[in-house]
């Protein structure tokens, strides 16, 4: 019999690269493949990561490289090379270098690991995934991008706080783009199965939508040189070990839309089953007016950015 541990390549050695890599290995989720250009560094993590294996008692090999068609052989590829937004600077204002870098990073993808499942991280989120599903031409369940799992967490990790309980019966649900017009669904939200609107005052939960929906800027604010990588990095990882193990989970995850909640040929944040083909399933959820409204106007935003990228990238 031969047996097959799985291959997960991460692009961008960084902060959430390196967080992803480590957390991956940690839960023995397979083998792990930090690349970057930076000369010796992802080797550097890499090493520094696989000999606290012994300590940390897990069975992974974790390496660096700095030549893209190692990717080969991947089954997941993470995506987070790129630039890292700065205090003032909106992740749109990420678009133009990180494209190129993301195209580079496609084209290295489509060549050497064709059968891989793609999941972006690169800001600006949505458009990124646009980008990066029109370079690597694989079908639209191989390509997905990691942001509502980090924004729903953020708003559960709120709500825990505003009702003083374990984060742990919280169920969060947050649609749309990445960005200050994603979508928080308070009658989705849930801790253990009573919805957040049952449990609070309507200007508690809207001064936790309003947080979820800066919450990548807060964090910013307050490292003054980046943004955030914990709690990315471990909402990556929720992405990556439903697909390696087929666990189907089902989370929010930045999807092509061909007509599910009234959209088309655009990315948003939507509930995906996640599993050994990448996006299972999408749901639809029953919104009602005001939600499908907040939805239009998110999708708004991120179809606006596609159309910047397009003229600017000639795609
Ligand atoms: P970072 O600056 O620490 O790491 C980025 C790494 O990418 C650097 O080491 C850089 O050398 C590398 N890189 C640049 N070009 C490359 C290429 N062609 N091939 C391989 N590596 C390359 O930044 P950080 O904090 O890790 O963030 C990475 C990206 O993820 C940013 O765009 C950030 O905005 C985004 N992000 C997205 C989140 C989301 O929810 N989708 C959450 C957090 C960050
Ligand atoms: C975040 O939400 C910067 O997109 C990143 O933290």
């Amino acid at each position: 019999m031969a047996f097959h541990r799985p291959k997960i390549s991460v692009f961008g050695a960084g902060f959430v690269g390196a967080t992803v890599a480590q957390r991956c290995a940690d839960r023995e989720l397979g083998d792990v493949l930090l690349i970057d250009i930076v000369e010796d560094m992802p080797q550097g993590k890499g090493l520094d990561m696989f000999e606290s294996s012994p300590v940390e008692r897990f069975d992974a090999r974790v390496n660096g490289s700095n030549k893209p068609a190692d990717v080969a052989g991947s089954d997941v590829v993470v995506v987070t090379s790129g630039i890292a937004r700065k205090p003032g600077m909106s992740r749109d204002d990420l678009l133009t270098t990180n494209a190129k870098i993301v195209q580079s990073v496609a084209d290295s993808i489509r060549e050497h690991a064709p059968n891989a499942i793609v999941i972006m991280v690169t800001n600006p989120l949505d458009v990124m995934s646009w980008v990066a599903h029109k370079r690597l031409g694989f079908p639209k369940n191989r390509v997905m991008g990691m942001a509502g799992v980090l924004d729903s967490a953020r708003m559960a990790s709120f709500v825990a706080m505003e009702l003083n309980c374990s984060v742990k019966d919280i169920s969060p649900m947050v649609l749309g783009g990445h960005g200050d017009t994603m979508v928080p669904l308070p009658r989705y939200t849930t801790v253990s199965g009573i919805p957040i609107t049952d449990l609070l005052p309507a200007d508690r939960i809207e001064a936790i939508n309003d947080r979820t929906r800066k919450g990548g800027a807060e964090i910013v604010a307050l490292l003054k040189t980046g943004s955030a990588y914990y709690a990315p990095g471990s909402s990556v990882v929720a992405m990556v070990e439903s697909i390696v193990k087929d666990q189907r989970r089902i989370l929010p995850t930045c999807a092509l839309l061909e007509g599910e909640y009234g959209l088309k040929d655009t990315w948003q944040g939507v509930p995906c089953m996640l599993g050994k083909n990448g996006i299972e399933k999408i749901y639809e959820l029953k919104l009602n007016d005001a939600e499908q409204k907040l939805l239009a106007t998110s999708n708004e935003h991120v179809a606006g950015a596609i159309r910047q990228a397009a003229q600017l990238l000639g795609m």
